[in-house]
């Protein structure tokens, strides 16, 4: 999946938050086909899971106010918006111009009030305590160390007290079997992500493995669901 990505030089004419660490993701519907073929034909529907258990584990309830963060084209925070519904509010931010557009034009095609934004996990275009709920799947590994640690206090400042946050990511290469083993992607391990999301305030924080099915490319995944204090 890295073979598509750059750091911030974006063809579409809508200029980038501000320059970021991250591994940027700017391919808007071609990331969209992509992400379909792979779960298509080689991770028999598994990613499609991991957004849905993300939400379920999220436990997100109407009239929330949620924030996807590295939300990519946006189907994840369609989801979201499925379950807030009109009371609540879904919020999506991404530093890729093209894969804002694409979410946007998703989201306009489908009637659904999302707010995407183009902008990054560092700095967080919003007030302290805005949001009940906080997601971000498969993100985490673009970031270095540093800015992990950065975007995860920006996400404890802007969710509300006892808001929560849930995280998924691939398994990092080296603990994959079989064909995922082979898959090119980046991975984390799920005991840093808790120590740092522990480092950055957060209480309660639990994990959950999700194993590739046999003969599959998918690479695993781990969840992380934590509160803020
Ligand atoms: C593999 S994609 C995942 C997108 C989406 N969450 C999904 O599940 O399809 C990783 C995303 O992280 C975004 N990203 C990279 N650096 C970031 C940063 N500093 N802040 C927020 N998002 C970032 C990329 O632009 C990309 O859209």
């Amino acid at each position: 999946m890295h073979s598509f990505a750059r750091h911030l030089h974006s063809k579409s004419g809508e200029a980038p938050a501000k320059e970021t660490k991250g591994l940027v993701l700017d391919r808007g519907w071609s990331y969209d086909l992509m992400v379909w073929f792979c779960d298509t034909f080689l991770f028999h529907g598994q990613m499609r899971e991991l957004r849905q258990r993300t939400a379920n584990l999220a436990g997100i309830q109407p009239g929330e106010q949620a924030l996807d963060v590295g939300c990519g084209t946006g189907t994840l925070a369609m989801e979201a918006q499925s379950r807030v519904g009109r009371a609540g509010r879904v919020t999506g931010v991404d530093p890729g111009p093209q894969q804002i557009a694409r979410a946007r034009s998703k989201a306009a095609r489908r009637n659904l009030p999302i707010d995407f934004q183009i902008g990054v996990i560092e700095q967080l275009p919003f007030p302290d305590q805005t949001f009940d709920v906080a997601l971000s799947t498969l993100i985490m590994h673009h970031l270095p160390a540093g800015l992990k640690r950065q975007g995860l206090a920006e996400i404890a400042r802007v969710l509300k007290p006892g808001g929560r946050l849930v995280i998924a990511d691939f398994k990092r290469k080296q603990e994959r079997q079989g064909l995922a083993s082979r898959f090119h992607a980046g991975g984390s391990d799920l005991q840093d992500l808790v120590a740092l999301l522990k480092d950055a305030g957060f209480s309660q924080v639990e994990t959950e493995e999700m194993r590739p099915p046999r003969f599959s490319a998918f690479p695993g995944a781990g969840f992380v669901r934590a509160y803020k204090s």
